[in-house]
């Protein structure tokens, strides 16, 4: 049977390859609780959390979420066999690992014990041959210890990393995919990669823990987004209390190891600016975007027209596949799928991305726009259950699974295992709206979207809820001083906000409050 800090690190490892987070600090008090065979009531006592949040609510939601994870029935009192079950080679599938991805070689199937998280489904790619043959030579032939691929959101970094590590995974002992995206800081990664990298042996959260584990192992790690850690302004170094990320990346860069830590970013940071170069083991590749191949995405959405005139649309777009995607949806839905009329709204193309978004957005249902607000306020998978728990005033589970299908069909959702969430440029677009809305009912007083959504919620990680202060709470804060400047103006809204927000209390209404 495991240790107690083995039982926490197998169970944050599930969570994270299931739902791209970790346990939350209530969570992980409950299981800790659970781990030393105390009741609610003491671990309630002992961590300051109220014992109907701990036994009606948290405590459900995570044994439900265990269950449908480790696909058995998972309760307080069993918890512990079911991961320690979970963990044996002989319970890992190919499904319950992770490592179902419809494209897996044998040799994947095989390598059970390799772990890609919520790395994409990309059975449906295109091109890069060129991109894959430089990179497989920069790490197989010449042992590059640090890669990154840089390029625009949308351009195909994350798919060409999943192809890649796809092909090159049969020459590594281990294969670890993690996505940064919601910012997990870097203990609590080393919490995932240590013991998954040692086979549960080590679970050192530190740096040369990580680094002992890469020099006695060939391993092929893989973190997407790395955008998430660095700072926006000035571009180039890490995000306050994202600091030991460059030293993660100097250390692989610098030291002498076995392994390949493969990076995707939008942005590059300084660590890697100054440590790359074409003979030494630390390198780039732009990615850059589609070129002919791109013409069968545009087929494979259903649109017809001239060579000239799809060539055309796609060097609008440089060739980015999610921009063209999106685009391809527009042309059926807008413009009865004729690519020259579209093509002729000059605005459409001049606002990119942001302007095709909008129309989308647009044609929404009700519903829709309710689950798009969700899934970017939620920030990483997301199931039906959960968004169930979520809307309020109710939708039934049946309506939720319809809406979040024509999502998918709108290309504005990714979908995997019966998981939902966004696309990052999608994300950021719908986080951008839902406070440009928010701000527009704080600043008139008629509340919609603010009673209806949570901004902070209290069950997912600790870094998950700084991101969402930082992303949504911020910006609203600053953009309501921006309309209300004197501070007598911002009393005199803060009073009309606080009466309408008594008045809608009768309609129970719910999640206001939260963010007061
Ligand atoms: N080579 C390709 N063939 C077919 N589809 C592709 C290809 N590359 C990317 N796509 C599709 O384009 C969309 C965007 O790709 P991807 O998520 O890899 O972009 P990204 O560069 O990682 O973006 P971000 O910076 O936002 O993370 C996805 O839906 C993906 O499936
Ligand atoms: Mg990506």
């Amino acid at each position: 049977m495991m240790e107690s800090a083995q039982i926490l690190a197998a169970a944050n490892a599930v969570i994270f390859s299931q739902d791209s987070r970790y346990l939350s600090d209530v969570e992980t008090a409950i299981l800790q609780g659970a781990i030393a065979d105390k009741t609610y009531e003491q671990i309630a006592a002992e961590s300051g959390y109220s014992i109907n949040y701990l036994k009606r609510d948290v405590g459900p939601k995570l044994w439900r979420l265990l269950s449908d994870v480790l696909g058995e029935k998972v309760s307080k009192s069993n918890f512990r066999q079911a991961l320690n079950r979970s963990q044996s080679p002989a319970a890992q599938s190919p499904a319950d690992s992770g490592s179902n991805l419809p494209s897996a070689s044998p040799a994947q199937v095989m390598r059970q014990s390799n772990d890609w998280g919520e790395a994409p489904d990309v059975s449906f790619f295109l091109g890069r041959a060129a991109e894959l043959e430089t990179l497989t030579q920069w790490i197989l032939r010449d042992g590059c210890r640090l890669v990154t691929l840089l390029g625009i959101g949308g351009i195909g970094k994350t798919a060409l990393g999943v192809k890649l590590a796809q092909q090159l995974e049969s020459g590594f002992e281990k294969l670890i995919w993690r996505s940064l995206r919601n910012a997990p800081p870097l203990e609590a990664l080393l919490m995932q990669l240590v013991p998954l990298l040692s086979d549960q042996q080590d679970t050192r959260p530190e740096l040369e823990a990580l680094l002992q584990h890469l020099r006695s192992r060939k391993c092929l790690l893989i973190l997407d987004n790395l955008e998430a850690v660095l700072q926006p302004d000035p571009l180039g170094p890490f995000r306050p209390g994202y600091e030991d990320y460059e030293q993660l990346l100097q250390l692989v860069g610098d030291t002498a190891h076995q392994s390949c830590l493969l990076i995707t970013s939008r942005e590059k940071p300084v660590v890697i600016a100054t440590r790359e170069g074409t003979e030494l083991p630390v390198r780039s590749l732009v990615i850059p975007g589609l070129q002919a191949e791109a013409d069968a995405l545009l087929t494979a959405k259903g649109l017809s027209g001239s060579v000239d005139i799809r060539r055309q649309l796609i060097e609008a777009y440089g060739g980015n596949p999610l921009a063209l995607k999106i685009a391809a949806t527009s042309i059926q839905d807008l413009f009865d799928g004729n690519i020259s009329v579209f093509l002729s709204q000059e605005t459409t193309l001049f606002n990119g991305v942001r302007q095709l978004l909008d129309q989308q957005f647009e044609r929404l249902s009700t519903l829709e726009h309710t689950l798009m607000y969700w899934l970017a306020v939620n920030r990483a998978w997301t199931t039906v259950a959960e968004l169930y728990d979520d809307i309020v005033p109710p939708v039934p589970q049946s309506r939720i699974l319809e809406g979040l299908e024509a999502l998918c069909r709108r290309n504005l959702l990714e979908k995997q295992r019966g998981h939902y969430t966004q696309q990052p440029v999608v994300m950021e677009y719908v986080c951008d709206r839902l406070i440009e809305q928010m701000v527009s009912e704080l600043t008139t007083s008629e509340l919609d979207l603010f009673i209806r959504h949570a901004l902070l919620k209290t069950t997912v990680a600790e870094y998950v809820r700084e991101s969402q202060v930082r992303i949504f709470l911020e910006p609203l804060a600053q953009e309501f001083r921006r309309t209300f400047t004197a501070i007598a103006a911002i009393e005199q809204q803060v009073l009309h906000l606080l009466t309408a927000l008594r008045r809608l209390e009768s309609h129970k209404s719910g999640y206001g409050g939260e963010i007061c």
